[in-house]
């Protein structure tokens, strides 16, 4: 009995948490992600920062958001815009200091909101002091093994592993393994399947990787009991190297997320590992789906020839979407949540590829805020901010700056970001007078930013369409347009249909045996659902999307 009461007593104290190990507002979460030098400057150096960003709560708040991720805020060479971090424990001096951090989360938490910082769990800088000492010739110091130094090249190894090869020709050895640019050696978690004859992969267990996971445990904690709500953790699929079915990587994810849970049972780690099926497996709450030539025909950086789904032209299909999510959701629901972002600092915007008027991007955001899993909404994505080509590189931006340009709050020179010299702004706005902003559209009710508080507001007070809402799709995938699918749960049935298209279509799809069926919100009342005997009929309107409540 007694004990009993102590279980009862500490779920209580902790909160609760459901069945599958997540903290209860990530049901309800719908996250902001924010890249920190170009949200809001408040000291008029050009570059945004953490006090910036507590000046916007109210606005995010008033979207509907409820969770704020920023891209990391760690001392930083910013050869890889914060992505190379110095030191773990300290907010660069840029977005100001680890009491502003606190403060900040002291402020999300005052209006019932979270913060979600970055883990660069893979690597640091090359200016990081633990990778300085591992360079010197002794290798019994404290971080000497926090990475992976090896004295020859073997000419064997597969072009990806070869190309993580960098020649430092340091005291302690000849190359060192990087992750992406070379200014980002790896940290050292060991290899999955050792080469006895390649004596810089240790195993998992060796003790340089074990302390690694430790170090990862300590940054973690560190921030968790400073009020910090959770992490992104950046590459979380590719720590431990050489591991092509991520079984090491996994297991490794498993323990930590294992012990995550039991010790901040209200904390939140999602992966960037982009296959849910793997990363809910580790442990993790979230992971992300990538869209792929529903909104976009670049693959990593380079134009395919794909037809693109998301586009007046109406050339695209629907068939590989369907079977991908189809796959990822039945194989992680229940489990854990998949996110359908709007967009990321990594890749164009969604208002690019002649996506850029809002009745087109109006529809898309239907689609994409009416998903089953957590919504992630890229700041500016909420006006329809344009990925700007040709923007300069920044940081190790590369074409990356035309999705990371400032904020755009209003119609002034700046746009609201910052009072610096138009020259000195972290990287140049959108050069277009037209520029979408904040202040503009808060007062038009039909404006896109107005759209999507509607839509969020829908979606937070309707079960079915929220972040535990079952999903079935509808439609014949092989007649792409309109696509139609259903949100349900318990009692509450929703039919969503999407026509991002220029001509009226129509979709018949097997009679959900209806009394009634409304146009309950949309970007047309002219969207129609006729029930008939064994089919029913959906009409819409060229460029619409319309959710419609089934009773
Ligand atoms: C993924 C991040 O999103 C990206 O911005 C970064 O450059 C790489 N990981 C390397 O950390
Ligand atoms: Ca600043």
């Amino acid at each position: 009995m007694k004990s009993f009461l102590v279980l009862v007593i500490g779920f209580l104290i902790c909160g609760a948490v459901s069945a599958q190990n997540h903290p209860d507002w990530v049901k309800s979460a719908v996250f902001y992600q924010i890249y920190p030098s170009s949200f809001q400057d408040s000291n008029g150096d050009g570059i945004g920062d953490l006090k910036g960003i507590m000046s916007r709560l109210d606005y995010i708040q008033s979207i509907g958001i409820n969770t704020i991720w920023l891209n990391p805020v760690f001392k930083s060479a910013f050869k890889d815009g914060g992505y190379d971090v110095i030191d773990f424990y300290q907010v660069d001096q840029r977005f100001g200091t680890n009491t502003e951090l606190i403060q900040l989360a002291e402020e999300v938490h005052k209006r019932g909101m979270h913060i979600v910082l970055d883990l660069v769990a893979g690597h640091s800088s090359n200016e990081s002091p633990w990778f300085k000492q591992s360079m010197l010739a002794d290798k019994n110091l404290q971080y000497s093994d926090y990475y992976i130094w090896a004295p020859n090249k073997p000419n064997d190894l597969s072009e990806q592993e070869a190309s993580r090869w960098v020649e430092a020709n340091a005291p302690r050895a000849k190359y060192f393994i990087k992750n992406f640019y070379d200014i980002q050696p790896a940290l050292n978690y060991g290899y999955a399947n050792p080469n006895p004859n390649h004596p810089w992969e240790q195993s998992v267990d060796a003790p340089g990787p074990r302390a690694v996971r430790r170090e990862l445990q300590n940054i973690i904690t560190f921030w968790l009991e400073k009020g910090i709500d959770g992490f992104r953790v950046d590459l979380a699929a590719s720590l431990v190297k050489n591991d092509p079915d991520k079984k090491a990587t996994i297991a490794l994810w498993k323990e930590l997320n294992g012990w995550f849970d039991q010790k901040f049972p209200q904390g939140v780690l999602i992966a960037e590992w982009f296959n849910p099926k793997q990363s809910i497996e580790a442990g993790f709450d979230i992971d992300f789906l990538r869209p792929g030539k529903l909104t976009s025909a670049y693959e990593r950086g380079k134009k395919t020839d794909a037809k693109v789904y998301f586009t007046k032209a109406g050339e695209g299909d629907i068939v590989d979407w369907k079977q991908y999510f189809t796959d990822q959701y039945s194989n992680t629901i229940n489990k854990g949540y998949l996110s359908l972002p709007t967009g990321n600092h990594d890749s164009p915007r969604i208002a690019s590829e002649g996506r850029e008027d809002a009745a087109q991007l109006k529809v898309l955001l239907t689609f994409l805020l009416t998903q089953p899993g957590v919504p992630f909404i890229y700041y500016g994505d909420e006006i329809g901010m344009k990925y700007i080509q040709n923007s300069p590189d920044v940081e190790g931006s590369k074409n990356r700056s035309g999705t990371r340009t400032p904020m755009q709050w209003d119609g002034s020179e700046n746009a609201g970001f910052s009072t610096a010299q138009k020259a000195n702004l972290y990287i140049p706005l959108d050069p277009d007078a037209n520029r979408p902003n904040v202040a503009k559209q808060e007062s038009d009710p039909n404006s896109q930013l107005n759209y999507v508080r509607n839509l969020l507001k829908l979606r937070s007070t309707t079960e079915a369409l929220g972040n535990d809402g079952d999903w079935t799709f509808l439609s014949d995938e092989k007649q792409a347009y309109p696509m139609v699918y259903m949100r349900q749960k318990g009692n509450g049935k929703y039919v969503i249909a999407i026509n991002p298209t220029d001509k009226a279509v129509e979709a018949k799809i097997k009679t959900l045996q209806a009394n009634h069926v409304n146009n309950i919100y949309g970007t047309s009342k002219n969207g129609t659902y006729k029930i008939g005997k064994e089919l029913d009929t959906i009409k819409l309107p060229a460029v619409s999307a319309v959710i419609f409540k089934v009773e």
